[in-house]
């Protein structure tokens, strides 16, 4: 979810102001991909490195993420929602990890949509932390080295009770990962669009599914033979 500052911008509003619609846009982005039929929605909020911005800018953004867990829980279960929360809670406020918890028990059941929102999140630091619980487990003798592959590692990280992406969206007219589920993205569809996130809708989640339909998905194998 990227942009929202030089939506603000280009209204001449506070950085703040653009956080408040990107809210927004998360509730229609969660709606659209409902009516599409999108089974699993992963949205990055807040990066590890986010953490450097102005301090009043990393509380703005904590004081709607608090605002948003209160008000919109209750109509995302009711919509049959699940929510997941990846990234490290150490770092947010403890009334901030309660309502997460709360929230995720209260829609644990539900599965209608599968949302996951990355929150003070890093891939490398995701991978890292699966390598150390690796590490330990061998060292404690529990897991032999030789037996330790790929379905190994993603059994460790955040997102192992999701599957991978098959489509990943970037907005705001930006071409990178910036850290964002590496290990998970190796065979997503990159599809990247100019549209600033709080102008994001409806509309613009068909225009990235529509592409990444028109795709020739080839995991490596030569064209045409699939
Ligand atoms: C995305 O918008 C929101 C977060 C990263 C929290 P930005 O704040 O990155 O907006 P730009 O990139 O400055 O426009
Ligand atoms: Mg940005």
């Amino acid at each position: 979810m990227d942009g929202n500052g030089r939506w603000a911008a280009s209204r001449s509003l506070p950085r703040t102001a653009g956080h408040r619609r990107g809210a927004d846009a998360v509730r229609r982005c969660m709606e659209a991909a409902g009516e599409l039929g999108v089974e699993y929605l992963t949205l990055f909020g807040f990066s590890s490195e986010n953490w450097g911005r102005p301090e009043n800018e990393v509380s703005d953004l904590m004081g709607l993420l608090r605002r948003y867990l209160r008000s919109e829980i209750a109509e995302m279960h009711e919509k049959g929602v699940r929510l997941r929360v990846i990234g490290d809670r150490s770092k947010l406020d403890s009334d901030i990890v309660s309502l997460i918890e709360d929230a995720e028990q209260r829609t644990a059941g539900n599965d209608r949509l599968h949302m996951t929102v990355a929150l003070s999140y890093s891939g490398r630091e995701e991978i890292a932390h699966a390598a150390r619980e690796i590490a330990r487990e061998a060292a404690a003798g529990r897991l032999n080295p030789e037996t330790v592959d790929t379905q190994a590692v993603a059994a460790r990280l955040l997102t192992a009770d999701i599957p991978d992406p098959d489509l990943l969206i970037r907005t705001s007219g930006e071409q990178r990962l910036s850290n964002f589920l590496l290990w998970q993205l190796a065979y997503a569809e990159l599809v990247f669009i100019d549209c600033l996130w709080p102008d994001f809708g409806h509309a613009e989640l068909k225009t990235a599914v529509a592409e990444f339909q028109r795709r020739d998905r080839r995991y490596g194998l030569a064209v045409g033979s699939r």
